[in-house]
């Protein structure tokens, strides 16, 4: 075994750092500063909790932390050492930054600057903020800060009581879950993200059209990806997925078998069935993304793939637009097996995520908040939907056709053949209407013609005036 290097390390007892955080970035910078070489064994956890008079548990933090940036290896039995490819990289070949294609770039978000321009954005995904119960959460920061004060750790799945009420909840709806199956993430997109990094052979199917920014996180790992067209007025070709999925055998299958985004399509209970089998034959997993669950009303009672195929299903959900889109907390139900290496994945890319969200969001759910929020919820979604649906009805020519998702955010709206998606998007724009230009959605040439509407984000009176204005547009266009 080798010598351990011995360390100088100054801890400050009075600083806003910790003395885990300080033993850490003393390290780090030792190591990024080229002082301690690749392979350099560092002191034993007893011996530098002696030198620096302090708990063992401090410095096993520490090297804990370490270890999850990748600075240090522990090895069994032999210490922890100074790694050698995160030192590889630094000294030999400066690694080139990837600059994604701009294929790879997401569009903007609609942010505070859009909201000060007066642009409706009318293919927006998200629940109208006023809709949103913003001072019942203000009252649970303020009550945990008051409370308990700021949490000084985090536990990288997740604050365990949230976990506990999430399982429940699910266990509810017949969705098999533990507190120990569920993984808190930062919105349900790292959920796909930590699904993907923990995939050993990344093979990825989807819908196509796709969840846009999924497909790009797919795209941008480099997941060999295929595409298995979902059209939201006829329903699926299952025996041409079922060909796709012999034939390229993928390791997972990524669905959204509730309000599919962006065609709004729900898959009917035979249809899931169907691709359980599927999953059974060609011996694939399944990521079942449920972000529509709970919208409108009568929403929680669809079925869901995890309640049909039990823990084959991964499953993942959200209360980023249920509840607040800046708490950024989704979840992740995996099983048994996969759970630790989910777990990891998420720690490498985050550590965690802010425990103060999660411990208010838990009191918001104890408190009993959630289903009386749910219920004006859903009444004041429900309203917006039926007028929308109205408003569709009196206003568009008769060439448009729509879909009547019955919940979630949006609805497919399907143009005919003549109308030029770009020139039709830039002159909605020019009246300061936004519309997402969903063509980067589809895997190759798209099989429909159309954009999403989203109900739930307009107020009625902008909404009309929007789809109003829409529909003017392509009536001209169609006159021409
Ligand atoms: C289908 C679908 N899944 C996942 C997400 C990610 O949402 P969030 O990270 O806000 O939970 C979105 C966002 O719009 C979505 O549309």
């Amino acid at each position: 075994m080798p010598p351990y290097v011995r360390l100088h390390i100054r801890l400050l007892p009075h600083t806003s750092h910790n003395f885990e955080t300080q033993i850490c970035e003393a390290i780090a910078s030792e190591i990024s500063g080229g002082n301690l070489p690749q392979g350099s064994r560092l002191p034993p956890v007893r011996v530098l909790a002696h030198q620096l008079g302090i708990s063992k548990n401090t410095v096993q933090f520490a090297y804990d932390e370490l270890a999850a940036r990748g600075l240090v290896v522990p090895k069994n039995r032999q210490g922890v050492f100074v790694s050698e490819t995160f030192m590889t990289a630094r000294s030999e070949e400066k690694p080139k930054v990837q600059v994604p294609a701009p294929s790879l770039i997401p569009r903007p978000m609609p942010n505070s600057k859009m909201h000060s321009q007066d642009t409706i954005l009318l293919s927006n995904v998200f629940v109208d903020p006023d809709l949103l119960p913003n001072e019942q959460l203000n009252e649970c920061f303020r009550s945990v800060l008051k409370s308990t004060g700021l949490p000084s750790f985090y536990d990288t799945q997740g604050f365990y009581p949230l976990r506990e009420w999430i399982a429940e909840r699910l266990s509810q709806r017949g969705i098999s879950a533990t507190a120990e199956e569920v993984i808190i993430t930062t919105g349900s997109q790292q959920a796909l993200d930590i699904a993907c990094r923990a995939l050993q052979h990344k093979h990825i199917a989807t819908e196509n059209p796709a969840y846009h920014i999924g497909k790009i996180l797919f795209e941008m790992n480099q997941m060999q990806l295929v595409g298995l067209p979902i059209h939201p007025f006829k329903g699926l070709d299952l025996s041409l997925w079922e060909k796709r999925l012999a034939q390229a055998r993928p390791s997972l299958l990524y669905l959204t078998p509730n309000f599919q985004n962006p065609t709004g399509y729900s898959y009917s209970s035979q249809e899931l069935r169907k691709i359980a089998e599927m999953a059974e034959r060609y011996q694939f997993g399944i990521l079942e993304d449920d972000w529509g669950a709970d919208m409108l009303s009568f929403s929680e009672y669809r079925p869901s793939l995890r309640a049909l195929c039990g823990d084959n299903v991964l499953y993942l959900n959200s209360f980023t637009k249920k509840l607040l889109p800046s708490l950024r907390v989704g979840y992740l139900v995996g099983n048994r097996q996969m759970v630790p290496s989910l777990v990891a994945a998420k720690r490498v890319a985050t550590l965690g995520h802010p425990s103060l969200i999660e411990e208010a969001l838990f009191e918001f759910l104890s408190r009993g908040y959630y289903d009386t929020h749910l219920q004006k919820l859903q009444t004041a979604l429900d309203r917006r939907y039926h007028h929308c649906l109205q408003i569709l009805e009196q206003v568009m020519p008769d060439e448009v056709a729509w879909t009547t998702p019955g919940g979630s955010p949006i609805l497919w709206l399907e143009l005919p053949p003549s109308i030029d998606l770009p020139s039709l998007i830039a002159t909605m724009q020019s009246q300061r209407i936004n519309i997402t230009d969903t063509r980067s959605s589809f895997f190759g040439t798209p099989h429909l013609h159309g954009i999403k509407i989203g109900f739930a984000y307009n107020k009625e009176g902008a909404l009309e005036h929007a789809l109003q204005t829409l529909a003017n547009t392509l009536k001209q266009e169609l006159a021409r």
